[in-house]
């Protein structure tokens, strides 16, 4: 492939001529053969891409941080494009001194930097009832892991003064929707943020630029974009978002609620059906992601044969609390066909559960809360493709 006259020994085009100077991109974009790295979207999936999700292609992508342009999309009510200069958060209801503020008076407490993932309880939903979207991206990319910068909500609910009687936070966005939901009081003062930086620079206008909350380890409807309001309460509201939505229903028809934590999980990300094994048999490199809303990944383990037998994988990079952790399993492949998994244990001694085991205690009517393990099959010539093992 390619064009012989710029390869060895040849001189190549790009060292013939003086290239674009410095600044001629103000701002950097990856180069032109990455185009096919995006977001990607399952038109089948929703009536309207204003309600609809995005998926984070996790098959071209290294390390644990999601690069801003990448990170998958979830809105209700479309794209809020707000002005920080008009926009505002309000604290109140139970508290001594309710507060407005600007974007500017936020910045003004003192920060915090966090790395943190953030899974759509919905991530793998599709898969429930088996094998389906053939593509990583697609059965595991409504996740991202980003550093955020912003405000810790204890200070700011120290600022304004929690009653004793205060123990739910209303949280509510600025878009369309609206969204809100309800927050305990433990949650919001033990690690939430309110962030308006995301890896570094200000928040993308699809992950609620200028402010959105950010909820370590809990499912990323509860993390409200364009957040602008933040009542105080002494009981939940039940919104919509945590009785119709977001609630799973169990096989003796009562549904569970206030699933808040999101459960141990891994996927392997290359190879995967997007990212086939092009080299055939010999050296080869698995490449994987495992998470815990619990806290750290203690130990991830790789199988090549459906579960039967498994392999402990080498964590590498950064291994940090509620954040995506990166692992390989290198093995020489003698070019027969595999049945890859991969399976997390995190530091609560928690393991990731086969789909069978899943289903044994939730049943098939759950959209919500699939971590079960995933399984790849992987052909002679290298092609992969999302099945199930019994
Ligand atoms: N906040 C507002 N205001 N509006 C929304 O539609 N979607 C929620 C949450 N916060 C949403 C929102 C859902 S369901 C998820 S999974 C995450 O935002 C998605 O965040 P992301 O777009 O940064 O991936």
């Amino acid at each position: 492939a390619g064009n012989p006259a710029n390869q060895p020994p040849n001189v190549p085009e790009w060292t013939k001529s003086l290239g674009e100077g410095v600044a001629v991109r103000p701002y950097g974009k990856p180069s032109k053969f990455e185009k096919d790295v995006v977001r990607r979207d399952v038109e089948w999936l929703t009536a309207s891409r204003e309600s609809s999700v995005s998926f984070t292609p996790l098959h071209e992508l290294e390390g644990i941080i999601t690069p801003n342009g990448l990170c998958f999309e979830r809105h209700h009510g479309g794209i809020a494009e707000v002005d920080p200069a008009d926009h505002r958060l309000m604290i109140h209801g139970l508290v001594e001194r309710p507060l407005i503020l600007t974007l500017e008076e936020l910045k003004r407490y003192p920060r915090v930097n966090r790395i943190h993932f953030m899974e759509c309880a919905a991530n793998s939903g599709m898969e429930w009832r088996g094998a389906q979207l053939n593509g990583c991206q697609f059965t595991h990319g409504m996740i991202h892991c980003v550093q955020y910068t912003g405000v810790s909500l204890r200070t700011l609910l120290e600022e304004a003064g929690v009653k004793t009687n205060g123990k739910w936070l209303l949280v509510e966005g600025a878009d369309a929707a609206a969204m809100d939901r309800s927050l305990p009081i433990e949650k919001a003062l033990d690690d939430c943020i309110i962030a308006y930086k995301m890896n570094g620079e200000a928040l993308y206008p699809e992950q609620g630029y200028p402010m959105r909350l950010v909820v370590p380890g809990w499912q990323g409807n509860l993390w409200v974009k364009w957040l602008r309001r933040i009542k105080v309460g002494d009981q939940p509201w039940h919104t919509r978002e945590e009785t119709s939505k977001y609630t799973d229903l169990m096989p003796n028809g009562k549904a569970r609620r206030f699933t808040w934590s999101m459960d141990a999980k891994s996927v392997i990300t290359s190879p995967s059906p997007q990212a086939p094994i092009r080299h055939g048999k010999g050296f080869t490199i698995v490449s994987g992601l495992a998470w815990s809303g619990a806290g750290k990944v203690k130990r991830v383990d790789v199988s090549l044969d459906g579960g039967r037998n498994w392999w402990p994988a080498r964590l590498d990079g950064p291994v940090l609390d509620k954040a995506l952790t990166r692992f390989y399993y290198e093995f020489d492949w003698n070019g027969e066909p595999l049945l890859l998994q991969s399976r997390v244990q995190d530091e609560t001694g928690y393991v990731q559960p086969s789909k069978a085991e899943l289903r044994k205690i939730r049943g098939v009517n759950s959209i919500y809360h699939n971590n079960g393990i995933q399984t790849w099959h992987v052909q002679a010539n290298g092609e992969v493709e999302n099945v199930e093992v019994a």
